[in-house]
């Protein structure tokens, strides 16, 4: 069967970016640079980006558009029958294992939005807002029926194809998310008091960057980049041989970052206008479903018109951003599935969607009626959450870089990279400098720091 392509450079791009941007640039990006050094901590993040992210990118998008195939075919044709091989079906375990609970959150997202749109939270008092969001989790249905929803749109998108689901998807939803952003970016800097807001996320501070802070740095660049996984190397399969690798990960990163930094002025003018300590307004989930509603609802009128869009916008915003993510992971499995297991494109998706039915609903129900089961003191939702955040990815990052800098043969990159000649790679060597010893090294650092959190011994 003939293998698609994306029909666009753009569309190739808006794809790659739609996979980084999401929950991960609102609901850790600006609590951690404010509470890190503000411009000190973006400057750190930018430097591992430039150090750590791009060669990484640039690697998986090789990896992918040179073998033309899914993650797991893509390691082994270029191994040849060595152990190397498994690196790629860590790629894809990594990113089915991922969608199980980002799905689960991606729901969340959707409740929220009609929440929002209905003026439920009119009249609320603050103390309420734990007691809506907890008590939405612990049940056992809406849950879960808003996860199976979200499941169908990704299963709907995927099984279009890659021009007509993934691309034409990514086409709609990115600029709609551009614009859903710079919209609530303006009505949030005009409040009152917005300014403090802003020095909040800006001011540097260099005190507070220390050791801990930037691994954290490394380790968010990372997550949000989608990196150390399958997903950009499955999506770079689509590639067209034209496509200048260095550049659109240098596109995709900008995107990703200035997205990430607009998240953080949408919400930290309407937290410093209500008055409300940031360093208490909590990270992840706490912070979007607990916190922000409230602030929202405070900052702008509470029951007030503008209050409903505003809130409305925020979560249908993260709503598109999750969704973006998700289609991305589960196209990971899908391609793998398909050619791996010569199955029909509809048939492997479905095969995918169903088992994602059944996990995210347990990591669902692990806020509910499954909530007994746990484990090193986590339940499932958090067993998928940091396993894959602090194991999966950072060692799929680390093998990756080695397999790029020594595995990986050195004409190869230097011909894919420059399109065969085309296009002038003045960076290389310092590109595979890092592949080959800081890469590594750093992730390295990551992972050990992270096991030394994660405690599998307690
Ligand atoms: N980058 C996404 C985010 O910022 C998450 C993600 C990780 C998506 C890995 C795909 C792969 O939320």
């Amino acid at each position: 069967m003939e293998r698609e392509n994306f029909g666009s450079k753009i569309g190739a791009i808006l794809a790659a970016a739609g996979s980084a941007v999401g929950l991960g640039n609102v609901w850790r990006f600006p609590i951690e640079t404010g509470q890190n050094g503000g411009a000190a901590f973006i400057i750190v993040y930018v430097i591992c980006i430039l150090v750590l992210g791009l060669p990484i990118m640039i690697s998986e998008f090789l990896i992918g558009r040179y073998t033309h195939a899914n993650t797991a075919g893509a390691y082994r044709i270029l191994s040849e029958g060595s152990p190397w091989k498994w690196v790629g079906r860590l790629g894809v375990f990594t990113g089915w294992f991922i969608l199980c609970y980002y799905s689960v959150v991606g729901a969340w997202t959707m409740h929220y939005t009609l929440l929002s749109a209905i003026n439920a939270f009119y009249d609320a008092p603050a103390s309420q807002y734990e007691n809506i969001f907890n008590s939405f989790v612990a049940n056992p249905w809406m849950p879960t029926l808003w996860l199976f929803f979200f499941i169908a749109i990704i299963h709907f998108v995927i099984t279009r194809g890659v021009k007509s689901g993934i691309e034409k998807s990514a086409k709609v939803m990115m600029p709609t998310l551009f614009v859903i952003t710079a919209v609530l970016t303006v009505c949030s800097i005009c409040l009152p008091g917005a300014s403090k807001g802003v020095e909040f996320l800006l001011k540097p501070d260099w005190s507070k960057v220390d050791s801990t802070v930037i691994l954290q740095a490394m380790g968010q660049a990372f997550f949000s980049l989608s990196l150390g996984m399958g997903c950009l190397c499955t999506y770079a399969s689509y590639f067209d041989k034209k496509t200048p690798l260095a550049k659109s990960a240098v596109n995709v990163s900008i995107i990703d970052t200035v997205i990430a930094i607009m998240a953080g002025f949408i919400i930290f003018p309407s937290v410093f206008n209500i008055g409300m300590n940031p360093n208490e307004v909590g990270v992840g989930a706490s912070l979007t479903f607990i916190s922000l509603p409230n602030v929202f609802q405070q900052a702008f009128g509470d029951g007030t018109l503008l209050a409903v869009v505003f809130s409305t916008l925020f979560y249908f915003l993260l709503f598109v951003a999750a969704l973006t993510s998700a289609i991305s992971l589960h196209e990971v499995a899908t391609a793998y599935v398909t050619e791996e297991f010569k199955m029909s494109r509809k048939k492997g998706a479905s095969l995918v969607t169903l088992t994602i039915l059944v996990l995210g609903t347990l990591c669902s129900l692990s806020f509910g009626p499954l909530s007994g089961i746990q484990l090193f003191d986590r339940n499932i939702f958090s067993l998928f959450d940091d396993f894959s955040g602090m194991v999966l990815l950072p060692l799929g990052g680390m093998l990756i870089s080695i397999f790029a800098g020594w595995v990986l043969d050195r004409q190869l990159y230097r011909d894919e990279i420059s399109n065969g000649g085309d296009l002038k790679t003045p960076y290389f060597k310092l590109l595979i400098f890092s592949l080959r010893y800081i890469a590594p090294l750093a992730i390295g650092l990551v992972f050990l720091d992270q096991l030394g959190v994660f405690n599998f011994m307690k």
